[in-house]
């Protein structure tokens, strides 16, 4: 019998870090789902999942020697692992702008570093950004972070192009996770509010992009930036403009 649905990702080796729950725990049951063999990593102790802190860089290293040795060739890296911080420009201090840099910035880069050597063409890595690097988002040392990520994507798309390998940037807005749950009611009240389509959204929703990226089906499309964020983002604050206007007629 023909295989309606043949897997996506039959074959390729996929890595992705920040595993242990949420965002990455969904993308990891969903790429092996599409036939990937995934690598779940975290930096907590969590079953399923290798111990990997993403600012380690001899954790990074041994990874990579141990996917040389076991697979040869690595095709996919998934840089999903992040921290916030919710201080304000007023008080945030500067070992909290490092601290959240090094895991939401030098972490990916870290990762492209030890992983890309072992890609051939084809290859696809996807950063997790955010809806707050779109924005000017309060939680400065955060938004800043996930600026520079992006920064990061453009650049490693360019300069891995060559070698066959597409490097895109994904950002959620606001996904029901522990992340989101450690939020004051009023931040998911206001995002909400924010949201054109009137909800918060689910790990759920985050991971077919994230297989298609991986997938063979994106092989031309590299340096993206896509939201999936509900529409929070793409009306740059119009929405409470059009809201108030809307009620006073
Ligand atoms: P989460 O807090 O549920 O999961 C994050 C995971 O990263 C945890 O398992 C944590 O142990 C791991 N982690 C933290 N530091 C690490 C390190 N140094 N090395 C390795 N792993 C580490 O959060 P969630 O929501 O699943 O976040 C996933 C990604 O999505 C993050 O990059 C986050 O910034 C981003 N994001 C989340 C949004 C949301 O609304 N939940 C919105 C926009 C972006």
């Amino acid at each position: 019998m023909t295989d309606l649905h043949p897997k996506r990702l039959l074959g390729k080796v996929v890595v992705v870090t920040g595993a242990a729950g949420g965002q990455g725990a969904a993308e990891a049951e969903a790429l092996t789902r599409e036939g990937a063999r995934v690598i779940a990593t975290d930096v907590s102790e969590s079953p399923g999942c290798r111990r990997l802190d993403v600012t380690n860089e001899k954790h990074w290293a041994e990874l990579a020697t141990d996917l040389r040795e076991a697979y040869g060739q690595v095709h996919g890296l998934v840089n999903n692992a992040g921290v916030t911080w919710r201080a304000r420009i007023d008080d945030v201090r500067p070992e909290d702008m490092a601290r959240v840099h090094a895991v939401n910035v030098t972490g990916p880069l870290l990762g492209i570093q030890h992983l890309a050597p072992l890609m051939p063409p084809g290859s696809s890595i996807v950063n997790v950004g955010s809806s707050a690097a779109l924005t000017g988002h309060y939680p400065v040392a955060y938004t800043a972070s996930k600026w520079a990520l992006r920064g990061l994507s453009r650049t490693a798309a360019m300069e891995l192009g060559p070698v066959g390998i597409r490097v895109n940037i994904v950002h959620p807005g606001f996904i029901e996770t522990d992340m989101t749950a450690s939020a004051a009611p009023g931040f998911r009240e206001a995002n909400v509010r924010e949201t054109p389509l009137g909800r918060t959204g689910t790990v759920d929703e985050i991971t077919p992009l994230v297989v298609f990226l991986l997938s063979d089906e994106a092989s031309f499309i590299t340096g993206a930036e896509i939201p999936v964020d509900g529409g929070l983002t793409a009306h740059g604050g119009a929405k409470s403009i059009s809201d108030a206007l809307r009620a006073d007629t």
